[in-house]
Parts: C-alpha cells; structure tokens; sequence
C-alpha cells in the first residue's frame, strides 16, 4: 500500500486566511483546537462547527468565532440551536446528514475530532474532496484503514495526524527514505492504572479510570487509556498512517510522557520529539502545517525534567494490546470488530453496567465469536459493525443478568 504521507514542503508564509471546519469542535481536542483558532484570528476563517447535543458550547463557540455553519448531529437539539443561534446571521442544520454536508463544504482544512466510528462518514466525506484532514478521530483509521488510505491517495488528501505519538512520529518520519526506517516506537503513559495489581484493577471505580495522571482528555480515550486499547488503537492506526507492518510498531510505557514517540533507523539512529504533554502542541503543529504557529502550552524545563523512565508493557493486565494486535494481523474487517466492541463496552462501563476488566473480555468474545469478512466497500464494514456491536451488547446484557 502506498503511503499517503507527503514530505514537508519548504516553509511558506501563509498569505490568505485558511478556512477551517472543526467536527467535534465540543469536545477536548475540539475545544482546543477552538482556542487556537481564536488565539490567531489573523490567520483563519472558519466555516462550519459540528457536535452531537452540546448546543450550549457550541453555539457559543460559532458565535466567538464567526461560523458560517453550525451543525448539531442530534436532531432533538436542533430547536434550541436555531433560538441560540437567532439573529447572528451563522445558518445551523441538524442530523448524522448535516454533519457529513459540513465536512463536503469547502473548507482548506479540516480537524477529525468527532469520537468513535460515528466520525467515519464525515472524515471520509472531507477526504473525497481533498482535504487536508487533521486526523484525531483514531476509530475511522482503525476501522476502515485501507479503504480510506486509498480514499486519501485517490483524492490526493493531505492527512496531518493529531494524536500527538503519530504526530511526533510524523515529525522524525523520513518519508523520502523510508528504506532507512527500522521501526515505530509508540511510547505510552500506562494510564492510572500502570502500578495497580490485577486484583486491585478488579475493584477500580469509574471515576478512578477517568482520572488520567497525565492527559486531560474526552471520557471514552481516557477509559481506552486506562484498559491501554487506546495504545492498541493506536498501533494500528499507526499501521495505516505510516504504512508499516504490526511487527514493525513496538511500545514502551514512559510514564513522564515527554517522549511522544520515536522512529528507530537501520544504522541504529533513534529520533524522538519531545515535550510537556499538552494536545495543543500536536493540534497546532496540524493546524499551522507545513508551517509553525504560536501554541500556548507549557515548554519543556529541561533543568526540572530528572527523571525518563521505559518500561515493557505488561500482557497479562493489559490484555487490549494482545487484542489490537490480534485484530490487525486477522486483518480485513477484524479490527472493526474490535473497535465496535470496544465502543460499546466502554459504554456500558460509563453508565456503570460492566467492571472495568470486563471491558477487554468483552472485547475477546466479540473479536472470537463474530465472523471476520472481506473489507470490500464501506456497506460491509457497517454490516460488520452493526453485527459487533449487537453481540457486544447482548454479551453485556449476559454478565449483568
Ligand atoms: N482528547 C484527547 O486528548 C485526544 C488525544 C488524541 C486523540 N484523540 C481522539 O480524538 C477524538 C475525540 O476525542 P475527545 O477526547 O476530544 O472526545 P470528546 O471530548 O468526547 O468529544 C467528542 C466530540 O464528538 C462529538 N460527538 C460525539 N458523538 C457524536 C456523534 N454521534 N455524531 C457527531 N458528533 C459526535 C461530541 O459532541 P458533544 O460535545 O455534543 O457530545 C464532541 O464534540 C477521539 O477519536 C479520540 O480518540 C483525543
């Protein structure tokens, strides 16, 4: 498969303002990437905001930046986005279909921050008209990788990653000589739970789980954070992006989360990019590409960073891993079924109907029981979605009865 990675240009100044459409613009990589926005109006115009129901947030934010568009996905809320809305000129629309004619509108630059596989069909809307897509949305890749890799190739989209390992590996990833690269380094934080015994993982409350000791983040990547799927998710995600084979993506837990991730060279040369653990730095590098802008994030101290700690993750608590893992060299469809029950655990896990160690059992039985297909076109995968998702919940249903 070919890579859709681009080289990056020499620098330029940017003349004309760059118009913009956040999906997802409620949330946390959203929300920050709304506070760069405004932090260099000089240089952007936006064109469309999108959530699911947070018309409050939303509306606001259209307003302080001057939206053309505001989209709510649920099309309950779309009355109280109309009246908050009312008198400023910023049309708004409503439903799963307004989102994705959000992403069609023309804007040079759009950021995939919408959770879960409910993001794929605008992303790959953005994508089918050559967008540059800053890619947050982890679960469209893991998904649906090589249909929209070759969606990206076929459309000449640019997609700039925004998780900041991919985007520190993006940063150190020499696309011209790939033939020099030996292997990705994904590094990982461990989560809240890295130094926990399995017996006392057994016992973990949410809201323990939802407590990250070092990203501030949405509620589903913190819970993927602590079980590690979200590492899992990432290695795959990893696998598209860079083109690289599973074998080839190791990851070792830095609890400190300096180092963002590394690029290991045949002539033994390791490149990392480094720096304080803040989304706002991968989010501006995306937004500013292929130059760089202004992000106010707390800079590395070097005199006050003692410590840089690597350890192997550990297979037996974090059975996720193994699974992602699994899933990619199943290959085809497996990893949507993978990311589907996942979603759906993590659900029942926030709404307090599973334990925490459910999740990656879940995860198990859906990935084993469910029968894996070709990954023929977009209609196949959300057949096969759709399937994991209903074994998933009736699993659910099975340990709670
Ligand atoms: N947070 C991070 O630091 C971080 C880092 C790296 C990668 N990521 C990835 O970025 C993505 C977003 O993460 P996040 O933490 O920002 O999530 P989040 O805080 O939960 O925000 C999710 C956004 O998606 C919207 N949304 C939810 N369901 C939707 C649906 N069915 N249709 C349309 N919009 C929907 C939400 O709207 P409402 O607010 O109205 O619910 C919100 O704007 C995820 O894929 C995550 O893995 C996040």
């Amino acid at each position: 498969m070919a890579s859709s990675l681009k080289a990056v240009p020499s620098q330029q100044a940017q003349t004309a303002k760059r118009s913009v459409t956040v999906l997802g613009s409620t949330g946390s990589v959203g929300a920050n990437t709304v506070e760069l926005l405004l932090k260099h109006r000089d240089r952007y115009e936006v064109e469309a905001l999108t959530a699911n129901s947070n018309v409050e947030k939303l509306a606001e934010q259209a307003k302080v930046l001057g939206a053309k568009l505001a989209v709510v996905a649920d099309e309950t809320h779309y009355e109280a986005l109309k009246a908050a809305l009312s008198g400023t000129g910023i049309a708004c629309a409503a439903g799963a279909g307004a989102v994705v004619e959000a992403a069609e509108r023309p804007a040079d630059w759009v950021m995939a921050a919408i959770v879960g596989a409910a993001g794929l069909p605008p992303t790959l809307a953005a994508a089918r008209r050559g967008a540059t897509l800053a890619f947050a949305n982890k679960e469209c890749l893991v998904c649906a990788g090589p249909l929209m890799m070759r969606m990206v190739s076929d459309h000449k989209a640019t997609l700039l990653p925004v998780d900041s390992e991919h985007s520190a590996i993006y940063q150190v990833f020499d696309a011209k000589r790939r033939d020099g690269i030996s292997k990705l380094i994904l590094t990982a934080s461990g989560g809240p739970f890295r130094t926990f015994s399995l017996a006392q993982m057994a016992d973990v409350t949410l809201e323990q789980a939802l407590k990250h000791p070092v990203w501030s983040m949405g509620a589903k990547i913190s819970i993927d954070s602590a079980t590690m799927m979200n590492k899992g998710l990432e290695i795959i995600e990893a696998r598209y992006l860079f083109d690289m084979t599973e074998d080839k993506i190791d990851v070792v837990v830095h609890p400190q989360s300096i180092i963002h991730s590394m690029v290991e060279y045949i002539d033994g040369s390791v490149l990392a990019q480094l720096g304080t653990p803040d989304m706002k730095t991968p989010i501006g590098f995306a937004l500013g590409w292929p130059d760089r802008i202004e992000v106010p994030a707390e800079r590395l101290d070097f005199s006050k960073v003692s410590t840089m700690t690597f350890e192997s993750p550990d297979p037996v608590r974090f059975p996720a891993l193994r699974l992602a893992r699994e899933s990619l060299r199943l290959g085809e469809c497996a990893p949507a079924i993978l990311n589907a029950a996942n979603e759906v655990a993590v659900a029942a896990f926030l709404n307090r109907k599973i334990e925490f160690l459910s999740i990656a059992a879940i995860v198990e039985e859906t990935l084993d029981k469910v029968p894996n297909c070709t990954l023929a076109d977009l209609d196949t995968l959300y057949a096969v979605d759709a399937a994991s998702r209903r074994f998933a919940e009736a699993e659910i249903a099975r340990r709670s009865a």
